[in-house]
């Protein structure tokens, strides 16, 4: 069978590693210049760079189906015009893609399904967020969120009415994300440890896979900025059934129904970012694909045919596969460019990715990465690579994962020292 993966990350060499396991996958397309992914996957001449160019490509190529990685052309309707043409895709429709698309949608989604949510409004004009803040209702810190797809920049946690209106502003008059912050929605801080909780979905079953936790920090003991995420670690008994059927009953299962009753099943990865909150879960958002890192310890730790798994997603036959999923550990460092999440230069060497392979174990995905006209591996991005492991324990996959990086060298590289060595953190 052909497939075409859309994306050029480390989620997406992760998913091209586990489709490439698999007998049933013939080829897999891709248009993008990661060295890691352009090394295992066909390059695929598009006529352009938007989203007909894929469908026409994939009509063209009879692909069996389509993997979508990241949210940006799941929000922008990819999915829907390549089920017009008839092509399988894995990831959901644009209707349920603005769960991640529009923070607004997915606060009015969840009030209106009683699903366990910060308290929130939603303000149309700086005007009513400034008297949101005012009226002092959701109490110090609150939380400003724009209400479209912003990488990661669209959140701000106000300690005080001061931050809570330069934020306001930046967004909604300086306009510093775009149409971003045409809307925003101010709510309440919640307090908790947070947890990620991913399901893959076919519209009407669902299956969960294993939790994973993140750290977006950039330095060790969760200090520094924020990142798109440094490192993750997955092994089993991170959350205990108890709290993971509170999750199932509370959130997941009644996200899944809302979006089946208003009209859009939602086949692909739902991603559940949750507060554990003295009062339960509370869902902080949806995201509507795969975790950049979580991916790359979760589908290590898958013991069956993701390629089975996930056509079995997009025709709607969930229920007739069980994914295995293997009680050994994984652990992912994130090699970092100098400066990140800071400006980085690129086109720097890296050295060493096949010595760390020959750790037992240990798998090296590309994020950022591409090939310079010698043909050398250079960096390309923020984040770099995705140093994985996999082993019986948590410390040993660990231990692994770093032993590997030990043996990668490029100028300016950062890493964390402290990913699965900690557990409950972000
Ligand atoms: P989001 O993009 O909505 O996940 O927000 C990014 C991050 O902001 C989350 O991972 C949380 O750490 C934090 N966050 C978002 N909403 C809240 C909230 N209501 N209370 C506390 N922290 C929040
Ligand atoms: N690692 C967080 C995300 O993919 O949204």
């Amino acid at each position: 069978m052909k497939f075409f993966i859309v994306g050029s990350g480390g989620r997406e060499h992760t998913l091209v590693w586990a489709l490439r396991r698999s007998p049933l996958v013939k080829k897999i397309y891709s248009a993008t210049t990661n060295a890691g992914i352009r090394s295992q996957t066909i390059p695929a001449n598009l006529s352009g760079s938007g989203i007909e160019s894929i469908v026409d490509f994939a009509v063209g190529e009879k692909i069996d189906l389509v993997v979508i990685g990241p949210e940006q052309p799941l929000v922008e309707g990819l999915a829907d015009a390549l089920v017009r043409r008839g092509i399988p895709v894995f990831g959901p429709v644009q209707k349920a893609a603005m769960l991640e698309g529009s923070k607004a949608f997915s606060k009015e989604f969840m009030a209106r399904h009683r699903i366990p949510a910060a308290r929130s409004r939603t303000a149309e004009t700086a005007e009513e967020a400034f008297s949101l803040i005012d009226d002092g209702e959701f109490g110090f810190p609150v939380v400003i969120k724009a209400d479209g797809l912003a990488a990661g920049k669209g959140v701000v946690i106000a300690s005080d009415a001061a931050e809570a209106r330069k934020a306001i502003a930046d967004f909604m008059v300086e306009r510093t994300l775009g149409g971003a912050g045409n809307r925003l929605v101010v709510e309440e801080c919640l307090v908790g440890r947070e947890l990620s909780y991913l399901v893959l979905s076919d519209g009407h079953s669902y299956t969960a896979m294993p939790v994973a936790q993140d750290h977006k920090r950039a330095f060790d003991d969760d200090k520094g900025p924020n990142t798109g995420g440094m490192g993750t670690f997955s092994t089993p008994g991170l959350i205990d059934h108890e709290l993971e059927r509170t999750i199932r009953n509370l959130i997941v299962e009644p996200s899944l129904n809302a979006a089946l009753s208003d009209g859009f099943p939602f086949k692909g990865v739902l991603y559940c970012g949750l507060m554990l909150t003295a009062e339960g879960p509370k869902v902080l958002e949806y995201n509507v694909r795969f975790g950049d890192p979580e991916t790359q310890v979760i589908l290590r730790r898958l013991d069956s045919d993701f390629a089975e798994i996930a056509l079995a997603v997009a025709h709607g036959r969930l229920d007739q596969v069980r994914p295995a999923w293997s009680g050994d550990s994984a652990t992912c460092v994130v090699l970092a460019s100098e400066g990140y999440p800071g400006s980085y230069p690129s086109g720097r060497v890296i050295n060493g990715i096949e010595d760390a392979e020959a750790i037992d174990g240990a798998l090296v995905f590309h994020a950022g990465t591409k090939l310079d006209d010698s043909g050398r591996v250079v960096t390309s991005g923020g984040r770099v690579l995705g140093v994985t492991a996999r082993a019986t324990t948590l410390e040993l996959a660990s231990e692994l994962a770093y032993k590997a990086a030990g043996r990668i060298h490029f100028e300016g590289m950062h890493f964390r020292k402290d990913i699965g060595r900690m557990k409950a953190s972000n």
